[in-house]
């Protein structure tokens, strides 16, 4: 069997759907690599800053390793803009739907509202509510997306840090995109991990 003999899905019987599964899981195994190349098309996207948005997400990423952060908070610090390519009105809904399954519950809710905790750097100059994070202030995560923005994702477009290349980082983002989705020691709702050792 090479394809499904169906051409509407209601159609379909065990052995087209088993045939689609193998088809899936095989594919789903190159979701890490897929990201990897998706980043490097951040690199042509957003011009303006000082550096690329590519540069950006690398610096970021750098900057969580060497504060002594664990994997998933430098593989979403790698991934956080990622959306900026096919949701730039959304992109950090996006980059969390993307790590969602496969991170803590902390660190996908952390990029999911970064967009909204990073508008306190800049709001007043665009005519958005720099405050925009106190809607957030009764999450367990407040602090934690607060220090994300601070120390990672606002600090992070300077030409002159000594920044990491994305092969440094290829096989963090193989660990995380190899988990099994969804596995409760994975997410950990409600666990919060340090993002820096003080
Ligand atoms: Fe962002
Ligand atoms: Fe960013």
């Amino acid at each position: 069997m090479e394809r499904v003999k169906f051409t509407a899905m209601k159609d379909g019987d065990k052995e087209d759907y088993d045939f689609l599964t193998e088809h899936e899981v095989e594919y789903t195994k190159g979701t890490a690599a897929r990201l990897l190349k998706a980043m490097v098309a951040l690199d042509e996207g957003l011009s303006g800053y000082q550096i690329t948005r590519l540069g950006h997400s690398l610096q970021s990423a750098t900057r969580a390793e060497r504060d002594g952060a664990d994997t998933d908070w430098i593989v979403a610090a790698l991934l956080h803009d990622i959306g900026d390519i096919y949701a730039p009105y959304n992109h950090d809904e996006y980059a969390a739907a993307i790590l969602r399954p496969f991170v803590r519950e902390q660190v996908a809710w952390v990029v999911e509202k970064h967009g909204d905790f990073q508008l306190l750097y800049y709001g007043t100059h665009v005519g958005a509510d720099p405050h925009k994070r106190e809607t957030y202030r009764d999450s367990p995560y407040f602090d934690d997306c607060a220090t994300f923005c601070e120390r990672w994702d606002q600090s992070s477009f300077d030409p002159a840090y000594d920044t990491l290349p994305l092969s440094h980082f290829a096989a963090r983002v193989e660990e995380v995109f190899a988990r099994k989705p969804y596995d409760p020691d994975v997410i950990q709702s409600g666990h919060r991990a340090p993002l820096f050792n003080s």
